[in-house]
């Protein structure tokens, strides 16, 4: 729907009308719900952190969701820190019955979901001290948008933080126009699956069939390349939504202020620095920047970027006087880090004398100074653990060049951090993170972290819409052959590794399970080797994953 399409509605009369069109929306195709590690609790801390601020402890946070869909951005915190309080709500009773079967099977006391609106929280609903809106604000009324900050008004504790995401502008220009030649194509279809089908067939028109004059032309074959990535669920619900609203991020920031809060600035705080886009960005960014406010500055760098989503932070506006310009390099230093690489090969595309790593998510990086690279693999040897500064300095220093002393060994890894920081390569917390709490009392018996195994099992059903994540707050997707799923169902924390390959062994020798690459061993001897080969590259993939303790 357009802008003046929207305003055409009385919202007063039609907010209930458009809550429940919104309802049967996400009820009649259910929006995948997945943990998005920069909105949670422990990253929010984290970021809030390098902006100069004080939060609160994740060990007792309350939190809440609005819009939270299944819960599946709620759970690994739930079962990460039991003695939290969690609460979710969302107006679709379909995905927060599958989350509320989700909690019951996993028997997780903490988290409660509630199918209602949001409009209807008031402050008698209780205060919390992280308030998360990931992927709502753009997509309801304009009185949905407003009642989410009234929320965070008035039920942020004094030192919370609030994060409300969102479709912003200049980025969403073309994914305008993309939208708009989308809802034209599909406007009379009458089933969800015609909508969804003429408005695809629109997006050949804005790649293949765009005229090489038209001036918009490569905005707009970005815009559909990027939609092409997604799935038919994402396309649906972001370019075809009742409601898509982006702003400028001063538009939120104004409206904000209108409820007495503070933006801070994005939880991804490596996006807020001109530095991070290359030197051409930041030498003009400080120049029209110069002696700006900060939310000035993060405007300017938003029409450098181009950027088409924000992920803000949000605080009480008594608190406005603490938060730094940008945020502090320094501080780094003071965090908790955390990251999985492995060397792989030199693509033929890579730059020359880097050394290539992947990360466990096949995201590339290639890295050709001394002290980066001994982070990461010192990283990389402890994940899914963390490690602080002074334990990261103390495993990498021996490796460091031209080192003479204290001082400069901590600059070389403080250096280290920033460029991996800027490369968004890491994970990083305040406080220890779940990984490194956990006692273990004997280190070589293999102990999942909660409710992986049912969250695997669940997500073979087409129609279960809760992704599977791990403690780091990340949506995981692994696909086991039937013998890893054989021993994943065995892996109870009780049984080590040899007792796993002695059970994976005579189930294949039973022809109970074909081996991985499909074939049936029924009746062979001398599978040991096999069987052991077959657990421990299971136990290597599930560590990467950082779904093993
Ligand atoms: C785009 S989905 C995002 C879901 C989830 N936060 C995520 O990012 O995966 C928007 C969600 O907001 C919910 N929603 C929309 N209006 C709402 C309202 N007034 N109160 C509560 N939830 C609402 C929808 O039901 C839907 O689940």
């Amino acid at each position: 729907m357009t802008v003046s399409q929207e305003s055409a509605l009385n919202p007063d009369d039609n907010i209930q009308q458009l809550n429940q069109d919104i309802t049967e929306t996400y009820d009649e195709q259910v929006y995948t719900s997945n943990a998005f590690p920069f909105s949670s609790p422990g990253h929010l801390r984290a970021a809030a952190h390098l902006y100069g601020l004080t939060t609160v402890p994740l060990e007792n946070a309350r939190v809440l969701e609005l819009g939270c869909a299944g819960g599946g951005n709620l759970l690994p915190f739930a079962l990460a820190y039991p003695q939290a309080k969690v609460v979710g709500v969302d107006l679709s009773s379909v995905q927060v019955e599958q989350g509320q079967e989700v909690i019951k099977a996993l028997g997780v006391q903490n988290l409660h979901l509630h199918a209602m609106s949001l409009t209807d929280i008031t402050a008698e609903f209780g205060q919390f001290d992280y308030i998360i809106a990931h992927g709502v604000f753009s997509w309801v009324p304009p009185e949905v948008r407003e009642a989410m900050l009234r929320i965070l008004r008035d039920n942020l504790s004094p030192d919370g933080v609030g994060y409300i995401s969102y479709n912003t502008y200049p980025g969403w220009k073309a994914g305008d126009i993309v939208r708009d030649a989308m809802l034209l194509h599909s406007h009379s279809a009458q089933s969800s699956e015609d909508k969804l089908a003429s408005a695809k067939a629109m997006l050949n028109l804005l790649s293949d069939g765009i005229a090489a004059s038209n001036p918009l032309a490569p905005s707009l074959r970005a815009a559909v390349a990027q939609l092409q990535k997604h799935s038919d669920y994402y396309i649906a619900h972001e370019y075809l939504e009742i409601f898509n609203n982006p702003c400028y991020l001063l538009e939120f920031v104004n409206l904000a202020s209108q409820y007495n809060l503070t933006q801070v600035g994005d939880a991804e705080p490596h996006a807020e620095m001109s530095a991070t886009y290359g030197q051409n960005v930041q030498l003009h960014h400080s120049l029209i920047a110069l002696g700006q406010p900060r939310e000035m500055r993060q405007q300017y760098l938003d029409f450098a970027v181009g950027r088409n989503f924000r992920k803000s932070m949000v605080i009480h506006q008594a608190r406005a006087g603490q938060v730094l310009i940008s945020p502090d390099l320094e501080r780094l230093a003071e965090l908790r880090w955390a990251g999985k690489f492995t060397e792989v090969e030199p693509e033929t595309n890579a730059p020359k004398g880097m050394v290539s790593f992947r990360s466990y998510k096949g995201k590339p990086l290639h890295i050709s100074e001394v002290n980066v690279l001994s982070v990461v693999r010192a990283l990389s040897e402890v994940w899914p653990a963390s490690l602080d500064f002074d334990s990261l300095l103390a495993r990498v220093r021996s490796e460091l060049p031209d080192v003479k002393d204290d001082t400069a060994a901590r600059k070389n890894v403080l250096e280290a951090l920033q460029t991996l920081f800027r490369l968004n390569s890491l994970r990083y917390t305040l406080e220890p993170s779940p990984y490194d709490l956990v006692d273990k009392a004997d280190q070589k018996i293999p102990t999942l972290i909660p409710g992986f195994t049912h969250m695997y099992q669940q997500s073979s059903d087409p129609g279960f819409g809760i992704g599977n994540f791990n403690l780091w707050h990340e949506t995981i997707n692994v696909s086991l052959k039937e013998a890893e799923v054989f021993v994943l169902r065995h892996i109870d924390g009780k049984r080590n590794r040899k007792q796993l390959v002695t059970l994976l062994r005579d189930a294949l020798n039973r022809g109970d399970v074909l081996a991985t690459d499909g074939k049936s061993l029924k009746g062979q001897r001398n599978l040991d080797a096999l069987a052991d080969k077959m657990v421990g590259k299971l136990l290597e993939l599930l560590s990467a994953q950082g779904v093993l303790l």
